[in-house]
């Protein structure tokens, strides 16, 4: 089924852009706002990762989401779009003396440590401030995902975190020092995770990891299981809500939180993904040796999950009704990878057509790069262009 577009307001607009249906992004947040509801202490944060479009953010705060920040200037865009200071966390393995000195000026809930060299800045940064910073750890729990090989997090090899073994160790030694306050524990195993077994394998981890630190006396305030659950991008009928509640509900049911402890998330892709498309116009319509190719005006440099992880977006031609032909789906960039789908079933496409590529509002226009010096695509919202 085809999306409704104003299509009349897009043919105004220069293409390649994004468009956000804000009805979509407000129904998706109330279902959160609704799923996570249901359980005491559960408090959802906003992965600004995703997607920082100034509108975008402002209607995510509006709902009262706290902000997830992995840079100074992530920081900067959730404080512009009135996430309060109290709300925001920040994770990042590469964290600059600049960006925790912004964090701690603005007294950031809590900074998510991945090292203990970072750990020692963060506390001489604070000292020389005169402030005390709230850290959680990051904790890597190896603990694998059934998604694309790129963007698993959590296990042994990848960067993130540190090794469950040194745990002990970073936690004494956050405890030694004086304008540290250890507060939590954080994790993350990947992105695009539909098998809620992934999640219980966390909470079985983390479980553990809980018994050893009770063991010590230790209970942390919270604990804060990172973002991950995927949308539906490739089904026919795609279900344009994630499933919230499946996702909630497992870690209500396999986590064992203290009653003095809450539980955070960071959501990302299943806040932002399906309310967003990338807009694109036909310019070429080409017959290859043995296949024809549309040829588009928005490229990799636009959305880059095509080209970096394979990854699937449903293509539609938005103004035509006319039976269907099959079509290689190109951009313009100077590069083979430049694909957005082969052998796609299309309305029959001409030049000047519209094609919609759809669930790209998370990791879509946030991606987007100059390379071929072209400009950044533009993004609306369905708010904007009534
Ligand atoms: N928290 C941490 C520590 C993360 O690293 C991430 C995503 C999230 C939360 C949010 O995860 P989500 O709920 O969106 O799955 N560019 C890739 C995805 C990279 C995800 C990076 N980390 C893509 O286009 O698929």
């Amino acid at each position: 089924m085809k999306g409704t577009f104003p299509i009349h307001k897009f043919r105004e607009l220069e293409t390649p852009f994004y468009y956000y249906d804000t009805n979509l992004l407000r129904h998706t947040l109330d279902t959160i706002r609704k799923e996570a509801g249901k359980y005491n202490k559960f408090c959802v944060h906003y992965a600004v990762k995703a997607n920082a479009n100034p509108k975008v953010l402002s209607i995510i705060r509006e709902s009262g989401l706290g902000a997830d920040c992995v840079s100074g200037g992530e920081i900067k865009a959730a404080i512009k779009a009135g996430f309060p200071a109290n709300k925001i966390v920040y994770a990042g393995v590469g964290k600059t003396d600049a960006e925790i000195n912004l964090g701690l000026d603005y007294d950031i809930f809590c900074f998510n440590v991945e090292s203990v060299p970072e750990l020692e800045v963060i506390n001489e940064l604070a000292t020389a401030k005169g402030k005390i910073a709230r850290v959680a750890f990051r904790i890597n729990p190896d603990v694998g995902a059934h998604t694309h090989a790129n963007i698993t997090t959590g296990l042994a090899e990848n960067k993130f975190g540190i090794s469950m073994k040194d745990m002990d160790h970073v936690i004494d030694r956050a405890l030694e020092m004086n304008n540290i306050n250890f507060v939590g524990l954080h994790f993350h195993i990947g992105s695009q995770i539909l098998d809620m077994g992934d999640f219980t394998a966390l909470c079985n981890r983390i479980n553990e990891l809980q018994e050893k630190l009770y063991a010590r006396q230790i209970i942390v305030e919270h604990i804060n299981v990172g973002g991950g659950l995927g949308i539906d991008y490739a089904h026919p009928n795609r279900q344009p809500v994630p499933d919230f509640a499946s996702y909630f509900e497992t870690y209500h049911k396999h986590l064992k939180l203290r009653p003095q402890q809450t539980l955070h998330f960071e959501l990302g892709r299943s806040v932002v993904g399906q309310c967003g498309s990338l807009i694109t116009k036909v310019i070429y319509v080409k017959q290859g040796t043995n296949k024809q190719f549309a040829i588009v005006d928005g490229g990799m440099t636009d959305l880059i999950r095509p080209a970096l992880y394979q990854a699937y977006h449903k293509i539609e031609n938005i103004t035509s009704d006319e039976a269907t032909e099959t079509y290689d789906v190109v951009g313009p960039i100077c590069e083979s990878s430049d694909v957005f789908g082969k052998a796609i079933d299309l309305n029959k496409v001409k030049r000047g057509d519209l094609i919609a590529l759809r669930s790209a509002g998370a990791y879509g226009e946030i991606m987007a790069s100059g390379y071929n010096c072209r400009q950044l695509p533009q993004g609306y919202t369905s708010d904007e262009l009534v």
